[in-house]
């Protein structure tokens, strides 16, 4: 009985891991459709931002970049222009597509 409440926890608790770990690397998928949706109404070509796509910096710059969190020069934090949970998901969609990443992608096209 105790040995099944000892698997039981040990199953729990691995369960909240694997989800801790997959809440925090952000959801590609999401992330596309709020990289479109707010950062590309000012990061096309000729906008207040300038073009930016997920092939604007490598893999190691965007992580750096969101890290960082500043934005605009470092003139304002990057949460301005969306909620933290959203930005876990739009740093996911740049990294995996990122210049040097596996799946180089331009964005918006
Ligand atoms: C309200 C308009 C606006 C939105 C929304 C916006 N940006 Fe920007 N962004 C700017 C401006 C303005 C600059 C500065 C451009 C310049 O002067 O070179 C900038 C600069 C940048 C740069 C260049 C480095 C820097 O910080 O100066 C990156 C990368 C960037 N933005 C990414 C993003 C991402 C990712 C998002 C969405 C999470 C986003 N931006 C949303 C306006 C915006």
């Amino acid at each position: 009985m105790i040995k099944h409440i000892r698997i039981a926890t040990i199953l729990v608790v691995l369960c909240m891991a694997i989800t801790a770990m997959a809440a925090s690397k952000g959801n590609e998928g999401k992330g596309r459709y709020y990289f479109r949706q707010s950062c590309k109404s000012c990061h096309t070509k000729g906008a207040a931002g300038g073009e930016v796509t997920p092939l604007s910096k490598n893999m190691a710059q965007w992580r750096t970049y969101f890290a960082t969190s500043k934005h605009m020069h470092g003139k304002e934090a990057l949460s301005k222009t969306m909620p933290t949970e959203q930005l876990v998901d739009v740093q996911a969609f740049l990294v995996s597509h990122a210049a040097d990443s596996l799946q180089p992608e331009t964005c918006g096209k």
